[in-house]
C-alpha cells in the first residue's frame, strides 16, 4: 500500500500544503501551519452521478417560489445584524476574540426566545452547567424554558439534537467540540471541519436554525473560523470598539439578507444591551466649537451612522513629518493631506498631523474623505467648523468632490439628530429622492467645500 504523505493545514483558513510554511498564502497568517494526519480515504461507494441517482435539470420559473421562515430574536441590534432574524434550517457562525461576549449574547438571545415557546438549546462545550447556571444568573434570565447540554462530542450532541429535536441550537464553541472518530486533535481543521458539516447537514434536514460560535485567535493555536466561512450561511464577527464598553457585530456575509450590517452593544452588568441610537452615542461629549472637529455622516451597511472625527496638525517637531491615524486608513490622510497641500496650497509637509475617530469607530468607506479635508483644514486655519454641519463626501485626486451612496439616508440621519446643514458632493444633491430637514449644500470641489465651510 502507498505510504500517504504528510498535509500541512493552515490553522486559520485551512489552506493546505505538501509542506510546511512559515506564513500562509491564503490568509497571511504566520506560523499557522500544523501537521495533520491525513484524511482516511473514504469507502468506494458508487461514483457521484451513477445511474439512477441523476437529476434533470429544472426552468428556473419552474422551482416554486419559497419565502425563507425566519424567527426573530428578540434583540433589536442581532435581528438587524441576521437580516431579520435568525432563518429555519440556516446556519450562523458568530466569531470574535474570547471574552468579547459570544456566549454572553447567545445565551441573551437564546432566552428571548424560549420565553417566547421557541425550544432552545445551548450546548456548552467549553464550560460546565455551574458555569452556564451562573452566568444565566449573572444575565437574570427568565429559568424556564431554555435547555442546557455540557457535552464535547459531535456525535453525542448530534443524537440529543435528534431526539430533543429543538428548534435553535447554539454550539458554543466549534472549535472545543470533536469527533472522537477523527484521529486528528480537538480544535484541529479536520475537526473543526468535520463537527461544522455535521451540524450543518443536521439544520438543513430539521430545518432548525443552529449557531456555531467561532473564537478568533491570533497565534493560530486552534482553527479560526475563516475555514467555515463557506460553509455557513451567515457570517457574524463581534468587534471591540478600543477604549469602550460598546461592542459591534458586523454581518460578512449572509445568503438570506444584507451583509455589511451592523449591530452595537453595550456591555454592562446584566449583559448586553442594543444601542439603537449609535449617532447619538458617538456624539456625546463632543466639544462644542473646536477646531479640527468635524461630523462624518458616514454608513455602515445600510445604517448611516454620525460620528466625530477630529484632525490635529502640529509643527514636525522632529525628522520627518509623521502621520497617525485612528479609525480611518492612514494611506487616506497621506492621499488628503497631498490633495490639499497641492489643490488648496494648505501647507501640511512640514506638519505632523494625528487623525482620530471618536469613540473606537472606523470609517473604510471613501465618504471620509471630505470629513477628513475638511477637519485637517479646520485644524491648520485654526477656525471650528459651523455648529450644526454634518460632512460626507469622495476626494479625487484632482480636488474634485465626487458622488458617494446612501445620500438620502446620511442626510435622513442628519435631520433625525438635529443637524442644521449637511455638506456632500454636488453630483448627489440632484438625485435626492425626498425633501429632507436639513439645509442640502453641494459642493464640487474641495475649494467649495472649504469656501462653504469657512
Ligand atoms: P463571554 O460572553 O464569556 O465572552 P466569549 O464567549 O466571547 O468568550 O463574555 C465575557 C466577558 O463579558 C467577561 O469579561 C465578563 C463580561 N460580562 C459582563 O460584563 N457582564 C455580564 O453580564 C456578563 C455575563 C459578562
Ligand atoms: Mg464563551
Amino acid at each position: 500500500m502507498k505510504k500517504q504523505k504528510p498535509v500541512f493545514v493552515c490553522q486559520q483558513c485551512g489552506a493546505v500544503s505538501p509542506r510546511w510554511l512559515g506564513k500562509c498564502p491564503d490568509c497571511d497568517a504566520w506560523n499557522s501551519y500544523v501537521e495533520e494526519a491525513p484524511a482516511p480515504s473514504s469507502r468506494p461507494g458508487p461514483a457521484a452521478g451513477a445511474r439512477g441517482t441523476r437529476r434533470t435539470p429544472v426552468r428556473i420559473r419552474e422551482i416554486p417560489a419559497e419565502t425563507e421562515a425566519r424567527d426573530r430574536t428578540g434583540l433589536s441590534e442581532f435581528d438587524r445584524v441576521l437580516g431579520g432574524g435568525l432563518v429555519r434550517g440556516s446556519v450562523t457562525l458568530l466569531g470574535g476574540a474570547p471574552g468579547i461576549g459570544k456566549s454572553t449574547i447567545l445565551m441573551q438571545v437564546l432566552d428571548l426566545m424560549s420565553r417566547r415557546s421557541i425550544k432552545c438549546l445551548y450546548v456548552t462545550a467549553e464550560e460546565s452547567l455551574a458555569q452556564a447556571r451562573l452566568r444565566a444568573e449573572r444575565l437574570k434570565l427568565a429559568d424556564d424554558g431554555l435547555l442546557i447540554l455540557a457535552e464535547t462530542t459531535v456525535e453525542d450532541i448530534i443524537e440529543t439534537l435528534h431526539d430533543a429535536k429543538p428548534a435553535v441550537v447554539v454550539i458554543d464553541s466549534i472549535q472545543s467540540v470533536y469527533s472522537p472518530a477523527l484521529p486528528s486533535t480537538p480544535g484541529s481543521v479536520g475537526q473543526v471541519r468535520e463537527a461544522a458539516g455535521r451540524f450543518v447537514e443536521w439544520a438543513k434536514r430539521s430545518a432548525s436554525s443552529v449557531v456555531l460560535v467561532g473564537h478568533v485567535t491570533k497565534e493560530g493555536a486552534i482553527a479560526g473560523p475563516r475555514l467555515l466561512e463557506h460553509m455557513v450561511d451567515t457570517v457574524l464577527y463581534f468587534e471591540e470598539m478600543p477604549g469602550s464598553e460598546h461592542r459591534l457585530v458586523r454581518t460578512y456575509k449572509n445568503r438570506f439578507g444584507p451583509s455589511g450590517e451592523v449591530g452595537v452593544f453595550a456591555m454592562k452588568t446584566g449583559g448586553l444591551s442594543a444601542v439603537t441610537n449609535p449617532s447619538e452615542l458617538f456624539l456625546a461629549g463632543r466639544p462644542a466649537r473646536e477646531p479640527g472637529s468635524v461630523v462624518v455622516a458616514s454608513m455602515d451597511g445600510t445604517r448611516p451612522i454620525l460620528c466625530e472625527l477630529q484632525a490635529l496638525a502640529t509643527p514636525v517637531s522632529f525628522g520627518v513629518p509623521r502621520r497617525t491615524a485612528h479609525g480611518v486608513d492612514h494611506t487616506r490622510v497621506s492621499l488628503i493631506a497631498a490633495v490639499l497641500e497641492r489643490k488648496i496650497g494648505m501647507h501640511l509637509v512640514t506638519q505632523d498631523i494625528f487623525v482620530n475617530l471618536v469613540g473606537g469607530m472606523s470609517i473604510q468607506e471613501p465618504a471620509v474623505d471630505l470629513p477628513l479635508a475638511v477637519a485637517l483644514a479646520s485644524s491648520v486655519k485654526n477656525m471650528p467648523v459651523a455648529e450644526g454641519t454634518a460632512v460626507a463626501g469622495e476626494v479625487g485626486l484632482a480636488g474634485e468632490v465626487r458622488a458617494i451612496t446612501g445620500a438620502d439616508a446620511r442626510a435622513s440621519e442628519a435631520a433625525r439628530i438635529g443637524f442644521q446643514r449637511f455638506v456632500l458632493p454636488k453630483a448627489n444633491v440632484r438625485h435626492l429622492s425626498q425633501k429632507h430637514k436639513v439645509q442640502i449644500v453641494g459642493v464640487a470641489s474641495l475649494h467649495e467645500a472649504i469656501e462653504a465651510l469657512f
